[in-house]
């Protein structure tokens, strides 16, 4: 039996535990056998001390052994990639980076979660779509992989169920910015779900959890770290969030520029983006491509419309209807005009996120519904130059009041200059 209050006095004076005592307080804590109380002085303890590498490796090996596996290398004879991003404004990458690694013949398989506070998540962006289906058993979506190429589902309940609860416990004792937490926390589900090679696409700025350029490299290292011990081969692109990513945020609308992007008609910051993600994952992927010749292999795929038919193949495998025109529309799209000429200097992605929350496109506690209609479309963003009056964004709403507030909140994101600002890319690093 762990004496856990010894392990929680240990880590707060800055000692070391053993990989013993932290898969025994893990599996203690999946069993109820260890209360939230003392997991949570535990993570306070940790938030202040931080942990070894070897104890974030522990951790994260407990973690899941808390619950099953998918061995999808076994099951689909192939290697397998997945991409995650630690989350952000306008994110819907996965969404057009998936049908292009599968029509480059590379099989894709993704478990994702649900949005909550102003950043959204890919399977409420996916329920957009009518008919979609984000629950697949692990049978279904190894037969997916293998007959559409790609699959994107919820983690279900037995995935790393440590991690669930415990992500619930950091959220409510201000603990979850820890960077071993955090690293622990994301590749416990990445190596679980099993996938062998990862793209990692963690955002840098107001709208994400690191806020710093150095503190968003400190956890691409411990990813990658992780990633090594595991023999999963994980490559780091740090990217920008201070602005939201692409145009649109809100569900059915990032599906729209998902699609749009499929075409090479997307916005130039999420397509290098997603260009970017999909050639790093194709270098890592069996084709053995060197990354100039994978990009060149992205290039080819859009300009031929076989990105599309993927994304047509995987909608429809899932039961979802991939027309766009079956897309919910909101009942009330109304312009927020430039109150003046100048550059858009900033347009802050945080008040842009909660702008949308609050018409209704995420929520705010996890048991909200989320309205797949509304959101915002960035018409300008950073760097373009606007007279007065001109259209800065749209605001697609349920009623005329939620447009008005949001209008209001919109306003307050965008900063004019009369130079234009410091171009600063949307792909700041990649850590390979
Ligand atoms: N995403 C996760 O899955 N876990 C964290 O701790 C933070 C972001």
């Amino acid at each position: 039996m762990i004496r856990v209050p010894e392990l929680i006095e240990r880590k707060r004076d800055g000692g070391e535990l053993s990989a013993d005592e932290l898969r025994a307080l893990m599996l203690g804590y999946a069993r109820d056998e260890v209360p939230d109380y003392q997991l949570a002085a535990f993570c306070m303890a940790v938030f202040f001390r931080g942990l070894s590498g070897a104890e974030t490796y522990a951790l994260t090996e407990a973690m899941i052994e808390t619950g099953e596996t998918i061995d999808l290398h076994s099951a689909l004879g192939r290697k397998v990639v997945d991409k995650h991003s630690t989350g952000g404004v306008g994110d819907k990458t996965s969404i057009a980076v998936g049908p292009i690694v599968a029509a480059c013949g590379v099989p894709f398989a993704k478990l994702s979660g649900r949005g909550l506070g102003h950043t959204g998540g890919t399977l409420d962006k996916l329920e957009s779509i009518p008919g979609f289906r984000v629950e697949l058993s692990t049978d279904e979506l190894v037969a997916q992989v293998r007959d559409a190429g790609m699959a994107i589902a919820g983690a279900g309940a037995n995935l790393v169920p440590a991690d669930k609860r415990l992500y619930a416990l950091r959220d409510v004792t201000a603990t979850v910015d820890s960077l071993p937490l955090i690293a622990s926390s994301i590749m416990s589900k990445k190596v679980a779900a099993g996938a062998d090679a990862i793209v990692l696409d963690v955002k840098v700025g107001e709208g994400a959890f690191m806020k710093t350029l150095d503190d968003a490299r400190a956890l691409a290292g411990l990813m990658r770290d992780l990633g090594a011990r595991f023999g999963r081969e994980t490559v780091c692109l740090l990217t920008d969030m201070d602005q939201p990513l692409g145009r649109a945020v809100g569900n059915a609308l990032e599906i729209r520029e998902a699609i749009a992007t499929l075409r090479d008609e997307g916005p130039p910051d999420f397509a290098e983006l997603v260009e970017t993600a999909t050639a790093r994952l194709l270098a890592l992927s069996d084709l053995g491509l060197a990354e100039t010749d994978a990009r060149a292999r992205v290039r080819d795929v859009l300009a031929e419309g076989s990105a599309v038919s993927a994304f047509e193949r995987w909608i429809h495998a899932q039961g979802g209807d991939p027309d766009e025109g079956a897309l919910p529309e909101a009942p009330v799209v109304h312009e927020l005009r430039s109150p003046e000429p100048g550059y858009i200097a900033e347009l802050h992605s945080l008040p842009v996120g909660l702008a949308a929350l609050h018409l209704g496109a995420g929520r705010r506690t996890k048991d909200d519904s989320v309205d797949h209609a509304v959101g915002i479309v960035c018409l300008a963003k950073r760097g373009d130059r606007v007279e007065q009056d001109q259209p800065l964004a749209e605001i697609h709403a349920r009623t005329d009041e939620a447009a008005q507030e949001a209008a209001e909140e919109l306003q307050a994101a965008y900063v004019f200059a009369g130079e234009p600002p410091a171009e600063r890319p949307i792909v700041l690093d990649v850590l390979a």
